[in-house]
């Protein structure tokens, strides 16, 4: 009774015995594997076994059907060409690791299929069945280098070299050469007896580094060092905007061709355009890259443009400048002045070069002397003078200018403008009596007209200006001793004065208590005395004989008073 479970128990035990016999033996092995020649090969290698076995040791053999040749062996003699003297275990056996090392791959080592066996004296199990196919190749695989996704300007760039390897234990190493920063490397299994080794290097993305090449240089075991080279691809807004032309100076009603150029990835593909002129800025509606701008007008016209892409918009900061060229135009304010004993002259030019003036001077006097001649630059409004100057007498009967410069000529016949010439002043009615009305005109000659007059009146020992601006001056009432008055007359030129002038007033003869008369010679001298300036213009009707007093007289007088005062 009492072994009945016993015979179960060892039942059960047998059967759970050969179950895991028949499932401990199992080798994890990749199918195949790609070497690099003259790399290292580090094959991985796991297996189980029946927990009746102790793993201690393992070989490994090339597949044969009909031989067992040594790939490695504890007996280094053993082991066949060409792996002999390559080749390690260096997983532990006894804890299921059964790798090998291959420390330097040949080309023959090519189409070979290897096995593990553990502990080949001890095992009868058929290995063989699970091999490895190695696959030796001449080329090593594709450098990996890129920059990690979109970077902008700003952004910390990332750029990423990697290469697929099979040596963990010696792995290729990465470089960037001579581009700093932060790098960081990295080992991944990808299993199946494949590592990657993975180089980052990372760093501020600055619009310099566009289109820079970055290279990574990958050390193999046994490989020449080269470089694999990639751009920078870096996505910013305009930069250095500036308008560029085939041509800075251009005819008036000419035109020109401006392109808005800009550094901008991508590409700028929207722009603006500025036009301005005389301080003054606006926009034109051009919105294209190249713009053409019909009609110019004369001088400088400064053009800046705006680029613009998905980043942003830059402007141009310095304009491009294009001077507009033109023909010669005399200005009409040019004329010429007669200021005797000179004569100046201006000649007005408006040009693009400046213009060269000449003269041209009719004179009726072949003796007149033509003391100076300059000409005057004055760089306002690109408008430019010529100043001639007379000295001496002259009878000048026409100037004229002649301006020119590359695009053209003109010429001008100046106006000749004086001062005021001839003012005197002129009374009416010209008889008047005491009491009555006269008005005194400002008369002259003048070129440019006449602009306005001032009148004059001595007043005791000094002159006092009166209020009237016009030609006239009337003066009601009028008095036997009015004024002097004195006018002036001004145009653009100048002004010019009259002499000064009594009112003629006529009153009733007045004898003087000085009067007298003499006898020198048998002649009757009369003497009507004023003040040595009154002169009594006697005319008698009946000139009596002489006798008495001179009252006794009967007479017609006129009276004149003569006086200067200038
Ligand atoms: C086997 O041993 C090698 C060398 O020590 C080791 O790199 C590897 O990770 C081991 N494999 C396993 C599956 O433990
Ligand atoms: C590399 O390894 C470090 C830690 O060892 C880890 O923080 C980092 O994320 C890894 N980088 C990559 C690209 O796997
Ligand atoms: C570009 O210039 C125009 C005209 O001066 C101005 O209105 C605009 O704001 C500027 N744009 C930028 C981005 O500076
Ligand atoms: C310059 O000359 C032009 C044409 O004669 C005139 O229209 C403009 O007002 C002038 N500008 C100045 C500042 O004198
Ligand atoms: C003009 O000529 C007069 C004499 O004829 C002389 O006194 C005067 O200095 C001259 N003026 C100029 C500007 O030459």
């Amino acid at each position: 009774m009492d072994r009945q479970p016993v015979h179960v128990c060892f039942l059960l035990r047998v059967l759970w015995c050969v179950m895991v016999e028949a499932q401990d033996w199992h080798v994890d092995l990749p199918a195949e594997i790609s070497a690099l020649s003259g790399s290292c090969l580090f094959i991985p290698c796991s297996f189980t076994h029946p927990s009746s076995h102790e793993p201690s040791d393992a070989t490994w053999y090339s597949y044969s059907s009909t031989k067992y040749p040594v790939v490695y062996s504890k007996d280094p003699t053993a082991i066949i060409e060409p792996f002999r003297g390559r080749t390690k275990l260096i997983g532990d056996v006894k804890s299921g690791n059964c790798s090998l090392n291959i420390n330097y791959v040949v080309p023959e080592m090519n189409g070979y299929h290897l096995y593990p066996w553990i502990d080949p004296d001890k095992v009868d199990h058929k290995f063989y069945l699970n091999t490895i196919m190695l696959n030796v190749q001449e080329m090593p695989g594709a450098v990996d280098l890129y920059v990690e996704g979109e970077p902008k300007e700003d952004d910390t760039l990332r750029v990423i070299c990697a290469v697929k390897h099979t040596c963990p234990f010696s792995p290729p190493t990465l470089s960037f050469g001579d581009t700093s920063g932060n790098v960081q490397t990295n080992q991944t299994d990808l299993g199946q007896g494949s590592w990657q080794t993975i180089s980052i290097i990372s760093f501020p993305g600055q619009v310099s580094d566009q289109g820079r090449p970055v290279g990574c240089w990958v050390r193999r075991q046994g490989r020449p060092t080269v470089p694999k080279w990639v751009e920078i691809n870096l996505s910013y807004s305009p930069q250095s905007v500036h308008v560029s032309g085939e041509t800075s100076t251009a005819l008036v009603g000419g035109e020109v061709t401006l392109e808005c150029r800009s550094n901008a990835n991508p590409p700028a593909s929207s722009f603006l355009w500025y036009l301005q002129r005389d301080g003054s800025i606006r926009e034109l509606s051009a919105r294209e890259m190249s713009v053409t701008v019909p009609d110019l007008p004369p001088d400088q016209s400064r053009f800046y443009c705006g680029a613009q892409n998905a980043h942003g918009v830059a402007n141009s900061t310095s304009p491009f400048i294009v001077t507009v060229e033109y023909p010669p135009t005399i200005q009409p304010e040019s004329c010429c002045i007669i200021q005797a004993p000179s004569l100046r002259c201006w000649c007005k030019v408006r040009a693009w070069p400046s213009a060269s003036v000449e003269w041209r001077v009719n004179s009726g006097d072949p003796h007149s002397t033509l003391r100076d001649v300059r000409t005057v630059r004055v760089k306002l409004n690109h408008t430019f003078s010529g100043k001639l100057l007379f000295n001496g007498t002259f009878q000048i009967t026409a100037v004229t200018c002649r301006a020119f410069n590359v695009h053209g000529e003109q010429e001008h016949s100046l106006v000749m403008k004086a001062l005021p010439l001839d003012v005197t002043i002129v009374q009416h009615p010209t008889h008047v009596r005491e009491g009555q009305y006269v008005t005194l005109s400002c008369m002259c000659r003048a070129f440019p007209a006449v602009l306005s007059y001032s009148w004059y009146q001595v007043q005791g020992d000094r002159e006092v200006e009166l209020g009237e601006q016009s030609e006239r001056l009337h003066l009601v009432a009028v008095g036997r001793l009015m004024g002097p008055y004195r006018c002036s007359a001004m145009n653009e030129v100048g002004w010019t004065s009259s002499t000064s002038a009594l009112v003629h007033v006529d009153f009733a003869p007045v004898i003087s208590p000085d009067s007298f008369c003499a006898l020198e010679n048998g002649e009757v001298k009369y003497s009507p005395v004023g003040k040595g300036s009154l002169i009594a213009a006697v005319a008698c009707g009946a000139v009596g004989v002489v006798l008495g007093t001179v009252s006794l007289l009967y007479c017609l007088q006129r009276t004149r008073y003569f006086e200067k005062f200038d």
